[in-house]
Parts: structure tokens; C-alpha cells; sequence
């Protein structure tokens, strides 16, 4: 089996205190960047698609590639749906072959929160997919998921304890401080916070919006219990400024097997980075 569930790599890092960094792709390019990237690290990686990614790429188109992609290099990694929200789409999906999923519910008062949930663990569980949920709420923008300042929260320690009781999740969302998308000025994530969920709440935790976040802030979070760290917005900045760059330079340039390249390129060298940050290298 090729796709995996995250279950077991976010148990490996948690014991062994690393992260898996999750990366959001959108096509053929990124996924081959990523997969390609993660296999000559030797990086255990979750290859991360929100529900605007699944209907552009078509879900099968996905699932289809990255199987070939794991196949290929004899690699087998997690195919994630990131902040999905509509149960009988995640369900869709997890017919069509995906193995590790988010529910976000985070939008919702609390007993709805795990009501929604609970239903989905209960049914991912029977396939054996791993279920990753959010409590309190992150600012910012990711795809067409906007979330104003003003809407977000952090997480109760207290509240999250009794939420992964009550939902059996297998890795939780946390927010400590962290947005999605580009940061105005410098982030300030709440460690005080984190360590308190990390004492009342044994699972994987996870921290969305790593883009911008500065390394030395990565790791401490990783050392307070972070096993999972999730990567877009540099990526798409690094190959999308890159593909600009190089129209610029050559703009006769129509061939996308050649200007695809310095764009690959560019977003391999963060996918480095953040694996190297993350300390996932060598942990396959
Ligand atoms: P960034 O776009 O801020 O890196 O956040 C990614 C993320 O959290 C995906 O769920």
C-alpha cells in the first residue's frame, strides 16, 4: 500500500522528536518536487491538498499520480485532505484511496465541533485513515478558507484534553499563534500554550501556517511537541517567482518542460529547508 495513513509516521516523531512536514502540492511539478525531494532525504512527508486543489487537479488525477509516485521510487507517503469541512466529500474521497484526512470543524461552538467530528472518525477508522482535527482557530488565508483576525482563537488547553477524549483523533491542530498565509510582522507563537496542551493531551500535535515562522521558533515548537508542520504559502511563493523570473529573462520562452524547471528548482530548495528544519531527514 503506496498512500498511507499519517498515523504512524506522526507516532515515530513523536517519540522520537521530529516532525513530518506536510506540504501542500497542486500539480504534477509540485508533487514531483516534494516526493522527489523527500525520498533523496530520506524524509517521511505528507503531501497536502485543500478541497479548491482536489477539484482543480481532479481527485482521481491526485490520487493516481502520487500512487505512480510512490510506486516509482518505492516510496510510500500520505496523500492528506487539508481542511476539508463537507463529511460526504471527505467520505467521496476516502472510497477513492485517501488514507490520512483534516476535518475542520474549528468553525463550530465546541459540542458541534466534536459531534462532526466523532462521525468521521468513527467512519475513517474503519479504513484505517488517520483523522487530524482543529480546536480554536487560525487567522489568515489558505486557498478559499478566510479567516479574519477577529474570528480567531487559541486553543484551551483544558477544552483540547477533553476533545481528543471525546473524538479519539489521531493528531490535533493547535492554535498557539500561528496564520496562514504571509505574516505582517514577526509571528508570536504562545510556547507557554503549547506546553500546557502538550501536558494534558498525548497525540501528535500539529501546526498549521509554518510559512514565515523563523527557525529557531520551528524548532522550539517541535521540541514542545509539534510532530507535524504545514508548508504552503513559501512554496508557492518560491515557484511562482521563480516561473515569473524566468518569463522575464526568456520572453519567447513556450516549452513548460523547460520554464517549469527554475520554478522546481526554487520550491526544492524550501522543501529542503523545511525538512532540515522539521529534522525529518534520515527517519524513513
Ligand atoms: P502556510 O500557507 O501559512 O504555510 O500554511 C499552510 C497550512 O497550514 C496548510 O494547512
Amino acid at each position: 500500500m503506496y498512500l498511507i495513513s499519517s498515523q504512524e509516521m506522526l507516532k515515530k516523531a513523536q517519540r522520537e522528536c521530529y516532525a513530518v512536514p506536510a506540504f501542500n502540492i497542486h500539480n504534477l511539478e509540485t508533487i514531483q518536487v516534494v516526493v522527489d525531494t523527500a525520498k533523496e532525504m530520506n524524509s517521511p512527508v505528507i503531501l497536502a491538498a485543500t478541497p479548491g486543489t482536489y477539484s482543480y487537479a481532479g481527485t482521481k488525477y491526485l490520487i493516481n499520480i502520487c500512487k505512480t509516485a510512490a510506486e516509482t521510487h518505492h516510496f510510500p507517503f500520505a496523500l492528506h485532505l487539508d481542511h476539508h469541512e463537507n463529511i460526504s466529500d471527505i467520505k467521496t474521497k476516502i472510497e477513492a484511496g485517501i488514507r490520512s484526512i483534516m476535518i475542520d470543524s474549528s468553525h463550530c461552538p465546541f459540542e458541534k465541533n466534536i459531534a462532526i467530528v466523532k462521525e468521521m472518525v468513527d467512519f475513517s477508522h474503519i479504513y484505517n485513515v488517520s483523522v487530524e482535527a482543529e480546536l480554536g482557530r487560525l487567522g489568515g488565508q489558505e486557498d478559499d478558507l478566510i479567516v479574519d483576525e477577529k474570528e480567531s482563537a487559541f486553543t484551551d488547553p483544558d477544552a483540547a484534553k477533553e476533545y481528543v477524549e471525546r473524538t479519539r483523533i489521531d493528531s490535533l491542530a493547535v492554535a498557539i499563534g500561528s496564520a496562514h498565509g504571509l505574516y505582517k510582522g514577526e509571528p508570536k507563537l504562545d510556547f507557554i500554550r503549547l506546553e500546557k496542551i502538550r501536558n494534558k493531551v498525548d497525540i501528535p500535535l500539529v501546526l498549521h501556517g509554518a510559512s514565515g515562522i523563523p527557525e529557531s521558533m520551528v524548532r522550539k515548537a517541535i521540541s514542545l511537541g509539534i510532530c507535524k508542520v504545514n508548508v504552503a504559502t513559501e512554496l508557492k511563493i518560491a515557484f511562482s517567482d521563480a516561473l515569473k523570473q524566468d518569463f522575464i529573462e526568456h520572453p519567447d520562452a513556450n516549452d513548460p518542460r523547460h520554464y517549469m524547471q527554475p520554478a522546481k528548482l526554487a520550491m526544492k530548495k524550501i522543501v529542503e529547508e523545511k525538512i532540515r528544519i522539521c529534522g525529518s531527514a534520515g527517519k524513513l
